[in-house]
């Protein structure tokens, strides 16, 4: 889900989600399990200085009885340890119905390819190389445990959901960390304009679930570098409408559908996929275009540098002034980007 080069964007263009948005890293428990003191120091340093506790063990045995008794956020697992390997940690964590929920990152050797295949197997949810990179380290967990939160309040179902644009986020080469810089933005910007709180967890979902319906997009399509064909263009756009089609059985997902289908309109009709024009365009979908289109902006892309954000608003205005955004809901999210982004000036 995330990768170093996220991490390194957010600190790079001063994107303002990591600065608006705490994770409560304070409350937040990791465990570091790795029979080398040293790595396991490393570990423990880095993230104590990011805030949070941690507890620590030196074997497979003693992390699942730490586990049990200290009821950690996140877990970092070493993957070679005598006696019990983190394969079987993982594995045992995963079958059981206490622990299933904690996130499991396996620390491996750069390049080990076979122990990712099997850490995948064994139900980690994701992956760290030694030496750390403590930019990823930190972007890593508190996404981790930020997800972990979330997937605390939800039912089954939903989390089948929140769990499948996941794996759709690995997929995009696009996304990065993506999703997750959006369900703070979210939240922060609904904060901002003073949203009902329905409403900005509305936001918040809809920065995990809203291309969920690249899930059905195949792959020449999705990975195709270079500029679409007409018949590719159009299989591309089809995402809106499957997202759509996947989350509406769900009662809950009711106040994120708007946001799924419709955050590819554009306030003159030019958008898609029903060419919806100004306000008949859901509120909600026009705001969140507006933190998908400065997230991308503002973020390094296979294709383009980061833009800083002065000229992510300077592109933004200038399409604006094309017609396809709300010009009123532009200007207040240019305010507070420049709050935000320049605090003191
Ligand atoms: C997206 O929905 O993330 C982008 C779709 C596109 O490339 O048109
Ligand atoms: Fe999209």
């Amino acid at each position: 889900m995330f990768n170093s080069l996220g991490a390194s964007t957010l600190s790079r263009s001063g994107t303002i989600a990591s600065e608006l948005i705490p994770v409560d890293s304070f409350q937040a428990k990791v465990l570091v399990v790795d029979d080398h003191p040293s790595s396991r120091m490393t570990a423990v340093a880095l993230l104590s200085v990011e805030g949070y506790e941690v507890l620590e063990a030196d074997s497979g045995t003693a992390g699942l009885k730490r586990v049990i008794e200290g009821n950690p956020d996140l877990i970092l697992l070493d993957v070679m340890m005598p006696g019990m390997d983190g394969f079987e940690v993982c594995r045992r964590l995963k079958e059981d119905e206490q622990t299933r929920l904690i996130p499991v990152v396996f620390i491996t050797a750069l390049n080990d390819k076979r122990s990712r295949i099997m850490g995948i197997e064994a139900g980690g949810d994701d992956f760290l190389t030694k030496p750390f990179d403590r930019l990823e380290l930190s972007a890593r967990v508190k996404s981790l445990v930020r997800q972990k939160r979330l997937n605390e309040d939800l039912d089954h179902a939903e989390q089948v959901l929140f769990s499948m644009a996941r794996a759709v986020e690995s997929r995009d080469p696009n996304t990065g960390d993506h999703c997750e810089r959006l369900v703070a933005m979210g939240k922060a910007f609904g904060e901002y304009i003073q949203l009902p709180r329905e409403d900005i967890r509305n936001l918040m979902w809809g920065g995990y679930l809203h291309d969920i319906g690249k899930v059905g997009i195949p792959d020449a399509v999705l990975l195709k570098k270079g500029t679409f064909t007409p018949e590719e263009r159009e299989i591309m756009n089809g995402h809106v409408l499957i997202g759509e089609k996947i989350c509406k059985p769900l009662r809950t997902m009711r106040g994120v559908i708007p946001i799924i289908r419709y955050h590819h309109e554009r306030w003159d009709g030019s958008g898609y996929p029903d060419g919806l024009v100004g306000d008949a365009i859901p509120y909600l979908a026009q705001i969140f275009q507006i933190l998908d289109i400065y997230d991308a902006l503002t973020s390094e892309r296979p294709y383009k540098r980061a833009f800083t954000p002065d000229e992510a608003l300077e592109l933004i205005s200038q399409e604006t002034e094309k017609g396809w955004r709300n010009p009123q809901l532009i200007e207040q999210f240019m305010a507070f980007i420049k709050q935000s982004v320049l605090p003191n000036q």
